[in-house]
């Protein structure tokens, strides 16, 4: 999958990172992802990212460019998220790395939609193991039965 990179680095976000974070999120896949569907305002971006949701979120660095951005929630969730041109060199496997490193805990999960095959092999390959299904029922869905 393309030439491999090394010497990615971990900054935490900072003010100057809001309009990288958001082209980020435009790049997400609704399909692919859990919690983030519906596109925010630039508005509601900031002030989500400023509410300091996680525990810890970094922006991955790679020869002076923002290439992806990764967080450890509360719950110790690990949230990856890399710009498109950028996957599969491996810089996934190195934020990771990197995140538990400067974040040791016993245990850390990822939610990861089944619809999201990559991804699912990413954290396989990283040594996770599925440990369970979870299913949603939406208000769209209750007002359609
Ligand atoms: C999932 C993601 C973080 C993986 O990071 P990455 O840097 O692309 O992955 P790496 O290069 O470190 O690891 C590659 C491995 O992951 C899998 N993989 C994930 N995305 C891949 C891609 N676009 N191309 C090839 N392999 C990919 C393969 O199993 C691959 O193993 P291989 O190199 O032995 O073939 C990244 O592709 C991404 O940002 N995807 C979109 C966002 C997302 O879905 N995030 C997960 C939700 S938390």
């Amino acid at each position: 999958m393309g030439q491999r990179i090394s010497g990615v680095t971990l900054k935490e976000i900072s003010e100057d990172d809001l309009q990288f974070l958001y082209k980020l999120l435009k790049q997400r896949d609704p399909d692919a992802n859990i919690s983030h569907k519906v596109m925010p305002s630039y508005d509601e971006h900031v002030k989500f990212v400023t509410s300091k949701p996680y525990s810890k979120w970094y922006v991955m660095h790679y020869k002076k460019q923002k290439i992806g951005s990764i967080y450890l929630t509360k719950q110790n969730e690990i949230g990856i998220f890399i710009l498109n041109g950028m996957r599969g060199k491996g810089a996934g496997e190195e934020a990771l790395r990197l995140l538990i490193k400067l974040n040791p805990r016993d245990r850390y999960l990822a939610n990861v939609s089944p619809k999201n095959k990559k991804s699912i092999q990413f954290f396989k390959k990283n040594g996770f193991n599925i440990i369970q299904h979870t299913y949603e029922l939406t208000k769209n869905e209750i007002n359609r039965s």
